[in-house]
């Protein structure tokens, strides 16, 4: 059984400041996912490794040569960070970068080679993607969100367990956290759905549940959780209930 988890940016840095990684909670991380000891693939945000230089360089809107490698060497050195943890945590995690692979069409995947990311887990391997720049046949240049990235894999990999950490409880309306979601409930939240804290050129809340709303129809469900309270992470791959599952429309 194959799990897909995204861990948020703003969980592993600080949204609000260049390059600042917070080790104490990537090396949490690190530890409950060794203890959860699944076949998984993981999946982090670019937190503030990625939206402040993106933003910098006006991707994706404007093409920028110089933007797209600052911000795709400036992701890489947050993946580092997370790799080096999870083997420390024990694991055989390894660097897998979308920049690489995944060509764009209108900022939607058209094309990512996961045959790999496939054997790497069935042989034991933990593949840790990112958000990242990649190459838009259409717009040249683009950012493909680890949202976005999530329900492409779950989807190839036929994955039971979809697990999104950020760090809010779930998706909150009037203050209290929804426990089941599903596309008729869209209309009704919409304008309460959060921003997101810090620079954030992906969407936060909003673009992540669109992403896994558009997953749970065709009939794969997901949950959105708080990945900042210890255990969550272990708990969730474990396939318990916590936060907010989204589902298909009745
Ligand atoms: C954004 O990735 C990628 C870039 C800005 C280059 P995400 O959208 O997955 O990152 P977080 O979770 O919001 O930090």
């Amino acid at each position: 059984m194959t799990s897909v988890l995204k861990i948020g940016g703003s969980i592993l840095t600080d949204k609000t400041r260049p390059q600042c990684a917070r080790m104490d909670e990537i090396e949490r991380l690190a530890r409950e996912i060794a203890a959860a000891a699944s076949d998984l693939v993981l999946v982090h945000g670019a937190g503030s490794f990625g939206h402040a230089p993106a933003k910098k360089y006006g991707l994706p809107d404007r093409f920028s040569p110089e933007g797209l490698r600052v911000t795709h060497q400036s992701v890489v050195k947050l993946n580092r960070l997370v790799v080096e943890a999870l083997v420390e945590a024990g694991l055989y995690a390894v660097p897998v970068h979308p920049f690489s692979g995944v060509l764009l069409r209108e900022g939607r995947i058209e094309q990512m080679p996961v045959s790999p990311i496939e054997e790497m887990v069935k042989d034991g391997l933990l593949p840790v993607l990112h958000g990242d720049v990649a190459m838009d046949k259409t717009r040249q240049a683009g950012i493909v969100s680890g949202d976005q990235l999530v329900p492409y894999l779950a989807r190839a990999l036929r994955a039971e367990v979809i697990a999104v950490g950020t760090n809010v409880d779930g998706v909150l309306f009037q203050g209290e956290v929804l426990p089941v979601i599903s596309r008729e409930d869209l209309p009704r939240i919409d304008a309460h759905l959060g921003k997101g804290s810090g620079i954030d050129v992906t969407g936060g809340m909003r673009g992540k549940l669109l992403e896994l709303l558009e997953l749970a129809e065709s009939g794969t469900s997901s949950v959105i959780f708080n990945a900042g309270i210890a255990g969550n992470i272990t708990r969730a791959l474990s396939g318990e209930e916590l936060g907010t599952r989204v589902v298909r429309s009745r």
